[in-house]
């Protein structure tokens, strides 16, 4: 299978990415993951990149597009892959559809109040990339990785006026590719307002049936 998952930022895709990709062992391909790797090892690239995404800006269609092209061109892809956070604009999916097939893009759907609460409760594993939920005053140990022992990050991009700007060019950038999939008969849409076992469940009956 070859998918696209859509949604705003803090709807899920990345928690749920790994879900799918590891019921239906498909690469996961997620271009968030892939710029921060860049900006870690302070590549041209990463410097560049972080910049952007700091401001919560796209990064330009035309880097983009190039490192999606390689990466599914990889070994791990042969079985289909996942493709978390990508397209992100009308460019990025007419790119897309002319050197890839794709079967279907699924969107997950939720209100931004519920986006800001998950933003400002989320943090990640720097060394893992595994992404946690974390309760305000919760005990010191929920701030250390349950895989690798990491201390626990927040993003730069989730501070609460960098969301709200990340928002918005959601709204202006990323959600017209909603109307674009549903024109091509390619768009699922599911619900993203329930716990993550229940959203899993809806995005499972989407290619399994009830
Ligand atoms: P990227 O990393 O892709 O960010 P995003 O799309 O904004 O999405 P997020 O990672 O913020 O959220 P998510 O939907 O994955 O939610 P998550 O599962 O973490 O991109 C970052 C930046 O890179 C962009 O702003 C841009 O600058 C650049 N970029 C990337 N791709 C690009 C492209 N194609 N073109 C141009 N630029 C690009 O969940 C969020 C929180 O909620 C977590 O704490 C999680 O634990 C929690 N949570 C998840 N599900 C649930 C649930 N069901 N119930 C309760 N809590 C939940």
């Amino acid at each position: 299978m070859k998918l696209i998952l859509l949604g705003p930022p803090g709807a899920g895709k990345g928690t749920q990415a790994a879900k799918i990709a590891e019921r239906y062992s498909l690469a996961h391909i997620s271009t968030g993951d892939m710029l921060r790797a860049e900006i870690a090892s302070e590549t041209p690239l990463g410097k560049e990149a972080k910049a952007i995404i700091d401001r919560g800006e796209l990064v330009p269609d035309e880097i983009i597009i190039g490192m999606v092209a390689n990466r599914i061109k990889q070994p791990d892809c042969v079985n289909g892959f996942l493709l978390d956070g990508f397209p992100r604009t009308i460019a990025q999916a007419e790119s897309l559809l002319g050197f890839s097939e794709i079967d279907r893009a699924v969107c997950i759907s939720i209100p931004d109040e519920m986006i800001i609460d998950r933003m400002a409760k989320r943090r990640v594993c720097p060394a893992c990339k595994r992404t946690y939920s974390v309760e305000p005053g919760s005990r010191w140990e929920q701030f250390f990785c349950t895989e690798c022992g990491a201390r626990l990050i927040t993003r730069d991009d989730d501070k609460p006026e960098t969301v709200r700007h990340r928002l918005e060019v959601y709204a202006e950038q990323t959600y017209p590719l909603v109307e674009f999939f549903r024109s091509r008969d390619m768009l699922s849409e599911v619900d993203g307002t329930g716990t993550v076992d229940e959203v899993a469940g809806n995005i499972f009956r989407l290619f399994e049936g009830e």
